[in-house]
């Protein structure tokens, strides 16, 4: 039998991590964040310098980085960087080198490896139609521009971070358009994935949507 896998794309805040990751819970499954992967890549070129137009230095680093996710938390050489790759500006390096084929490509089988039994609930935007083809179910969970911005705006401000939300606002809109229009593995509904707008839904009756779908397709 094949592992069952649920895959969960969709646009920056949409929620879609935190439902997965729930999803996953609910189903004693492995979860994989995969924009962490990006975001991990973007904080390590970051760190050392490396220009967001060197393709073949940041495949190197998607091949080589020595990560995990112990704990609930992101890993980098045994270091925590979970804060640091969430912020803003690992998300906004992240998303301008994530066009990079030889960079997609090194990640590749990276990802492919967090595909183990029970089973396993993964969100991005590649996951349905790249990475995990064959999976049992694929989601495309969304919600408005504005919602979102909503969202994140609630997030920062329990954080005790500032935000405006005419800036996040037009943040969400370049970083839509920067996934969406690149050539390789963009961002958008596919045929075969079931549409999750979660504009005016609960976190928990997101989930419970995804569990039911995952039901009636097994
Ligand atoms: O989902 P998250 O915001 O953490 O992802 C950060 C960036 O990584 C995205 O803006 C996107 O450009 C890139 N990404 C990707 N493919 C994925 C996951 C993330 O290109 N499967």
């Amino acid at each position: 039998h094949a592992i069952p896998i649920i895959t969960i794309d969709g646009p920056s805040a949409s929620g879609k991590g935190t439902v997965a990751y729930l999803a996953a819970q609910k189903l004693g499954f492995h979860y994989l964040d995969s924009g962490a992967l990006y975001r991990l890549v973007a904080l390590r070129a970051l760190q050392d310098n490396i220009d967001a137009s060197d393709e073949m230095q940041l495949a190197e680093i998607a091949g080589k980085i020595n990560f995990s996710f112990e704990n609930s938390l992101v890993w980098l050489d045994g270091q925590n960087v979970d804060s640091a790759i969430r912020a803003e500006s690992c998300g906004e390096f992240a998303s301008r080198i994530a066009h990079f084929p030889a960079l997609r490509a090194a990640l590749l089988q990276r990802q492919r490896d967090f595909c183990r039994l029970p089973g396993l609930v993964t969100d991005g935007r590649d996951m349905g139609s790249v990475v995990f083809p064959d999976a049992a179910l694929k989601i495309y969970l969304t919600a408005s521009v504005e919602e979102r911005a909503n969202r994140r705006y609630k997030q920062l401000k329990e954080k005790g971070i500032n935000a405006s939300m005419p800036n996040l606002l037009q943040m969400l809109r370049e970083r839509d358009q920067r996934d969406s229009d690149r050539a390789l593995s963009p961002l958008k509904q596919h045929i075969d994935a079931q549409l999750l707008d979660t504009s005016s839904l609960s976190i928990d009756e997101a989930v419970k949507q995804v569990l039911d779908s995952y039901a009636a397709a097994e």
